[in-house]
């Protein structure tokens, strides 16, 4: 914080507390929440530097039903003259000693999300987004976990970002050892200007604390974000069975392709066709079109009411693809508006995908996308939308904001988008609303809030999955993770792995498809269908259980990166879903044991493997969970899969 008179020194000093009921919300930013005020308590601490005129209040809120904190602060300029904030945090919390490793979840296009653990050094580490997104490299959530703390065992401290923008994390290790841990907007391109009486407000941190290990902190994440971040009439519905013509065409698609695409999809039980890019304006391929949201009758006759409607006489309900952010130089938008991209003025303008961003802290930008989607979505039956958005902000400023404020502009933005989502996924409660940033680039609480599920990766090959998926169930819950069926060879990495093992990763998320089904085999088709009606029987389990990791992708332990499986058991105990996986086929397998979590010890449980019923065996919960479960000797090649239903006996 710096004063008009350029100095920065300041001594925030106690004045008062108090503890409301519930947790009031954040004014125009994405929050956790409550239903009711028996749900929460708030605690509100009061500081003032009244030298600077600068008054802080830190927002503490303790839920009765989950073990976490939500904290943010709101600073108000209570002088007479200007401050301007250079950093915003959201959380700071001290730790004596620095016996901790951080944990972050690292990674690119792709490769979302994978977990990188490394033990604290002197001084500071950071983990950071300059990109005006949250991004796909550096996920806005870190832990600090004791050395040598696993999925069940030793102390660990979450900290997750509610934030879609540029973010910063800092664990700073002091000579004295004193570990600081903070999370928030950071400084880069960060400075806000508070006239007198002005306030502002950090977006939300949220913290958990778990003394038994990763599993327990991911599950208080999910239980939290699943059912009070994430809001709507979809909140707390089994998601349909979709699929999606992305991979099946691409830009080139015709209405008898897509109708024939969803007809042998509503045959194997898919319930909701979604149209991706390439249905509106002039866009033939990526190079133009985006911003004008007006249907291309010449590609649809008849426009979205007709194809819909072949869509419902399929038996499918009808989803939507928009990149509402952004425009192409080559569109009816930009030829009227040059001016709403984010640039600077006399600068060159950097494309990426051939597109700029419109700047959404203009209003008129704002007032036209709530127009034009809303028009669209009002004019058929649609019941699904997939928000896009597939480049970074680069020369980042405004023609309506002063010079001095100019470092508001990242913020300002996200604020913009926020009052979007907020304006329209209310007006359209209806509507299946998921998130994606060339796959998982956005994959954060802040677009969750808004819409309940978030397109995990573009790279749909089972294998890869493997780690993305695991990387992202360390904060965020099965039921927010968009997870679909693509053809092989891959389309990202070119591999073919067994239909089985596509269907049996993708069943642990949204589920859905991503190919061509009228060129798939019949064996395909039939077994597809099979897996879809598994799903189905299992959807309100796998979007309402428990998780418990079992074996990581990533680990140097059992299994050693080469097997991955987790299971996930209902709140009762009495049903479980178990998930292994191998990559590579070793020589000579030794017999293996897989050691269960989650389970009643003292019940009986049937345990199914779903391929195979006749070997169902019927052990006890503690047996389960101190022996483990006879891993499949017998199976043999790369790639494999296997599930097992299990059921108190
Ligand atoms: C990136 C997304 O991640 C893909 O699924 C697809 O929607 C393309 N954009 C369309 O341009």
């Amino acid at each position: 914080m710096v004063t008009a008179a350029g100095h920065r020194a300041s001594d925030l000093v106690y004045r008062g507390h108090r503890v409301v009921p519930g947790k009031p919300a954040i004014e125009g930013l994405p929050a956790t929440y409550v239903e009711d005020p028996a749900e929460a308590e708030t605690l509100v601490v009061t500081l003032e530097d009244e030298h600077h005129g600068l008054r802080v209040e830190l927002h503490y809120t303790l839920f009765a039903a989950h073990a976490a904190i939500a904290q943010h602060a709101v600073l108000s300029n209570i002088g007479q003259g200007p401050l301007v904030v250079e950093r915003a945090m959201s959380a700071c919390s001290a730790f004596p000693g620095r016996e901790f490793s951080l944990l972050r979840l690292a990674g690119a296009w792709g490769r979302e999300r994978g977990i990188e653990c490394t033990p604290l050094g002197q001084g500071l580490q950071a983990i950071e987004s300059r990109r005006g997104a949250s991004g796909h490299q550096l996920n806005p959530f870190f832990a600090l976990t004791r050395c040598g703390a696993s999925e069940e065992h030793g102390e660990v401290f979450g900290f997750s970002l509610v934030y879609s923008g540029n973010h910063l994390s800092q664990v700073e290790v002091a000579d004295d050892d004193t570990v600081r841990a903070m999370i928030g907007l950071g400084s880069f391109d960060f400075a806000w200007t508070l006239a007198p009486d002005e306030r502002f407000a950090t977006p939300e941190a949220v913290l958990v604390h778990s003394p038994a290990g990763l599993g327990p902190m991911s599950r208080t994440y999910h239980r939290l974000y699943r059912t009070r971040l994430c809001r709507g009439s979809w909140r707390d519905r089994s998601r349909p069975v979709l699929i999606n013509n992305w991979e099946a065409t691409y830009f080139d698609f015709t209405p008898g392709k897509v109708v024939a695409i969803a007809r042998e999809a509503a045959a194997i039980g898919v319930e909701l066709f979604v149209l991706d890019d390439g249905w509106f304006g002039k866009r033939d391929d990526n190079r133009s079109g985006l911003g004008d949201w007006l249907v291309n009758e010449d590609k649809l006759p008849g426009g979205l009411v007709s194809l819909a409607g072949r869509i419902a006489e399929e038996g499918l309900r009808f989803g939507l693809w928009f990149e509402p952010e952004m425009i192409s130089p080559d569109s009816e938008l930009y030829l009227t508006h040059p001016d709403w991209c984010i640039h600077i003025p006399g600068r060159r303008r950097s494309e990426s995908r051939f597109q700029l961003v419109l700047d959404l802290i203009r209003s008129e930008v704002r007032e036209y996308l709530v127009e034009r989607l809303g028009a669209i979505l009002s004019s058929a039956p649609i019941d699904y939308v997939k928000w896009d958005f597939n480049r970074n902000l680069t020369e980042m400023g405004s023609v309506a904001l002063e010079p001095e404020r100019q470092r508001e502009f990242p913020h300002r933005y996200m604020l913009g988008l926020y009052q979007i989502l907020e304006t329209l996924t209310r007006r359209f409660d209806h509507i299946l609303w998921e998130s994606c940033s060339g796959g998982g680039g956005r994959f954060d609480p802040g677009m969750l809030h808004y819409m309940p599920q978030t397109w995990t990766s573009d790279n749909t090959d089972a294998v890869c999955r493997l780690g993305i998926q695991y990387g992202t169930s360390l904060v965020y819950p099965l039921s927010s993770m968009g997870s679909h069926v693509s053809a092989v060879p891959n389309h990202q990495v070119k591999r073919s792995t067994p239909l089985a093992s596509r269907a049996h990763t993708a069943l642990f998320g949204t589920f859905g498809y991503e190919l061509d089904l009228t060129s798939e085999h019949e064996d395909a088709r039939r077994a597809s269908a099979r897996h879809v009606a598994l799903f189905k029987r299992h959807a309100e389990l796998i979007h309402g259980g428990e998780l418990f990791r079992l074996r990581s992708p990533f680990a140097n332990g059992p299994g050693d990166g080469n097997e991955t499986s987790w299971m996930v058991v209902a709140p009762e105990r009495d049903r479980a879903l178990l998930f292994w996986s191998r990559v590579l086929q070793p020589a000579n397998p030794a017999a293996r044991l897989l050691a269960l979590r989650g389970l009643d010890p003292a019940a009986d449980y049937r345990v199914t493997p779903v391929d195979q019923p006749e070997a169902a065996v019927t052990r006890t919960g503690a047996y389960l969970m101190r022996a483990g479960l006879r891993l499949p000797e017998a199976v043999s090649g790369d790639f494999l899969s296997r599930l097992w239903a299990i059921e108190r006996a």
